[in-house]
């Protein structure tokens, strides 16, 4: 596997890119899939590594999973474990949204603790604590976390105190196989968590309420397979638009829906870049100074965390200070580190990071501190002076597909290297 990306700086870029599918949303449809004994296919499936941790997660669990090209599709006629052990769950913290499907099938799950992205604490307390609402028994020891729910699961009215994505998924799956009736408020509403409510009512779940912050749902007793195509990636065509406004020149981006970037789009547009949308395509053209822009990340339709670095980035060569202000992880902001490094003025204070523009960036040897971060950099390198080499790129082979051949082809020099041939 290549470890670093060279970006040599200073080309424009220009042309169209096509995104795949999200990610997100993506890696909890092939847990989805564990609820049908049958088979699912899922289409649009990004050729991630992330994609294939989760397949080998629900293969450990006696699915068989099998790809051709995009489509991926999940054998869960009969399973034959209902451990997510730590080796899986260490390499991708998403693992643990195998905890809903797993209670929902077979009434019981024993899941290692996550690790997982370098991002700040990461808690699983909102997942336990509604499961717990739905009467699972939760017992936890050794890095690992068991739950059984041997009468079955009861419905319930749950408020989270935050509206977690991975908690708000994990629930709507043990819950949709609960007994009666259960309310989650507070829910997340990201386009992921209506991609898999789509899915699950595809599948014979009956949830009403996507895309709102009140989510209910009947408990059903089964399930069957479906055949679903992932939506398209938000984050992924951010990170393409981004690199259009800080390369300047003219980049359309293709397959992932304008209404699900609102937010993303005018903060672009306040930077100064000229943003223009049809069905299922942005365009973002710059001609003149980029200029500063204040944000605050927070939950769907807030501006979106996955999406702060790559913003740090365009706003760190604007003209004007801006405050980049973290509310959804703590710790996000070490990415500005390496900014730093290549001559960017950042000054953290808490979660809110000043961000005083300069003229150029520099290149400069840096390292990805997990996915957004790690993409937001080889961002930094299009436009910094001389060369910049991003090490540990596997972090973005996480969760881009093709990331260096679609830059390539809009015109961008960034090619792979391994720095010990
Ligand atoms: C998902 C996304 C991630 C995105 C994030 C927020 C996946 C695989 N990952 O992560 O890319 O950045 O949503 O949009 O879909 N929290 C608790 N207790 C809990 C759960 C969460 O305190 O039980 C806190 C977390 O520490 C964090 C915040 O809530 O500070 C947001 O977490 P959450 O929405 O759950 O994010 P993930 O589902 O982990």
């Amino acid at each position: 596997m290549p470890e670093s990306i060279l970006v040599t700086g200073g080309r424009r870029l220009s042309g169209s890119v096509t995104v795949g599918g999200a990610k997100n949303s993506g890696l909890k449809l092939i847990a989805a899939a564990l609820l049908a004994p049958g088979v699912t296919t899922i289409r649009n499936m990004p050729d991630i590594a992330d994609v294939d941790t989760m397949s080998d997660v629900v293969a450990g669990l006696g699915a068989r999973v099998h790809r051709e090209a995009h489509t991926l599709v999940v054998d869960a006629t009969e399973l034959s474990s209902y451990e997510a052990p730590y080796e899986m769950v260490a390499k991708m913290r998403a693992s643990i949204i195998v905890l809903g499907p797993l209670l929902a099938r077979l009434g019981r799950a024993r899941v290692a603790m996550p690790g997982g992205c370098n991002i700040g604490s990461r808690k699983i307390d909102l997942h336990l604590r509604g499961l717990a609402q739905l009467g699972v028994e939760i017992t936890s020891g050794h890095g690992y976390i068991d739950a059984a729910a041997p009468a079955g699961m009861r419905g319930a009215h749950i408020i989270l105190d935050f509206p977690s994505v991975g908690a708000t998924e994990n629930l709507l799956m043990a819950g949709s196989a609960a007994s009666g009736t259960t309310v989650i408020e507070n829910a997340a509403r990201e386009p992921e968590i209506q991609d898999l409510i789509a899915f699950l009512n595809s599948m014979g779940a009956r949830i009403e309420g996507a895309g709102t912050s009140t989510v209910t749902v009947e408990g059903v007793s089964e399930f069957h397979p479906t055949d679903h195509s992932v939506v398209g990636d938000r984050i992924e065509a951010g990170t393409f638009l981004v690199a259009g406004a800080l390369a300047g020149g003219s980049v359309t981006v293709r397959g992932a829906d304008p209404a699900h970037l609102e937010l993303v789009l005018s903060k672009i547009a306040a930077a100064g870049v000229d943003v223009s949308t049809g069905p299922g395509e942005v365009t973002v053209r710059r001609d003149g100074p980029l200029r500063a822009v204040d944000l605050a990340t927070l939950p769907y339709p807030g501006f979106p965390t996955d999406m702060q670095p790559q913003f740090m980035v365009l706003t760190s060569v604007a003209e004007g200070t801006s405050v980049i202000t973290e509310n959804v992880f703590e710790s996000r902001f070490m990415f500005a580190d390496e900014l730093t490094r290549m001559g960017a003025d950042v000054t953290i204070e808490g979660h809110r990071a000043l961000v005083r523009g300069v003229s150029s960036l520099s290149g400069a040897p840096v390292k990805s501190p997990d996915l957004r971060g790690g993409a937001a950099l080889v961002l930094a390198g299009l436009v910094a002076e001389g060369q910049t080499v991003v090490g540990d790129v596997h972090h973005i082979l996480r969760g881009y597909e093709a990331f260096v051949p679609k830059l390539t082809a809009l015109g961008a020099d960034v090619t792979f290297i391994d720095p010990d041939a």
